[in-house]
């Protein structure tokens, strides 16, 4: 895909090179990485009016006993109070399935806005049909406060923001784009270690190819941001920062000259090699509804499903 037939990718690229060519509008970053479920999460704030975003936050669950806790959000909490910053948005990039959101959990000590892309309805009908969730499970987004939609602006304090529909890993994955730094979620991952799987219900491999080849045209200098890392051959170090550049010149599964057919048959026989994720009942089943734990029971207590031979 080039620049000339995706408009959207144009307006995020003039974004990004406004950002580069003024350091005011450019993000600042803090990462924070979980290595019980690999996950990163992002504190982005603007330097200048100290508003920030919560991208992708991280509940703990240990899956034996059902007990959360909050070992992973609180030092988000932490830097958020010590840097005096407000929070004007939580964003999840795509509703997870192998960690729990916290966003409620922020939210509630913090405040800001829950956003997500707006195909989280057809995630919702898909899972709220997988756990046989009942009619009180609403399946319209309504459990966010703003669902985005593709080439959406928002403004980060004075800093662009901008939504972009990057499917494939899930029907709702969006990357969302503040300054001169891409947040991507579950598509590319390190160039040493390829792109996300693309075998969930509603997963695509070509769809999720486009999508690559979507976040490559934006500007060779583009900070892009994993979701995950799981090192790779030769890597001893978890990393979670790399370039458009890099990316297209070395990405093993998608850099540049790999063709969609190629790309197709390497990502679907990986991914029937793959194990489904450990917290992939849980971390569905409460990221669908928002992050929020499934309506208690008569007794108070709330209730994780486990679909017997269906996934
Ligand atoms: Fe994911």
């Amino acid at each position: 895909m080039t620049h000339t037939d995706d408009d959207v990718i144009e307006a995020a690229a003039g974004q990004v090179e406004r950002a580069l060519a003024d350091t005011a509008l450019q993000p600042e970053i803090k990462a924070f990485f979980d290595e019980e479920t690999n996950t990163v999460s992002y504190v982005v704030h603007d330097p200048d009016t100290r508003q920030c975003a919560i991208i992708d936050s991280v509940l703990d669950y240990d899956a034996a006993s059902g007990r959360t806790s909050h070992e992973s959000a609180d030092p988000i909490l932490d830097h958020i109070r010590q840097h005096d910053l407000t929070v004007e948005w939580l964003i999840e990039t795509h509703a997870h399935a192998d960690h729990l959101s916290a966003a409620p959990y922020l939210q509630e000590k913090l405040g800001g806005k829950l956003a997500i892309g707006r195909e989280i309805i057809e995630v919702q009908e898909v899972f709220g049909k997988l756990f046989n969730a009942g009619s009180d499970f609403e399946r319209d987004g309504s459990q966010f406060d703003h669902l985005f939609t593709d080439g959406e602006t928002f403004m980060l304090g004075r800093i662009e923001g901008m939504a972009l529909h990057v499917p494939g890993h899930t029907p709702a994955d969006y990357a969302i784009v503040i300054g001169n730094a891409a947040f991507i979620g579950d598509t590319l991952f390190m160039p040493d270690f390829g792109t996300a799987r693309a075998d969930f219900p509603g997963g695509d491999a070509r769809v999720l190819f486009r999508s690559t080849r979507r976040l490559l045209s934006l500007p060779a200098q583009t900070r892009l941001f994993m979701c995950h890392d799981y090192k790779a051959p030769g890597r001893d170090e978890y990393a979670w920062e790399s370039s458009v550049a890099e990316q297209r010149a070395g990405n093993v599964h998608v850099k540049e000259g790999t063709s969609e057919d190629e790309f197709v048959e390497m990502r679907t026989a990986r991914d029937r090699t793959l194990a489904m994720p450990k917290l992939i009942m849980p971390g569905v089943q409460v990221n669908m509804r928002g992050g929020h734990l499934p309506e208690p029971e008569e007794n108070g207590v709330s209730y994780i499903k486990i679909p017997v031979n269906t996934l």
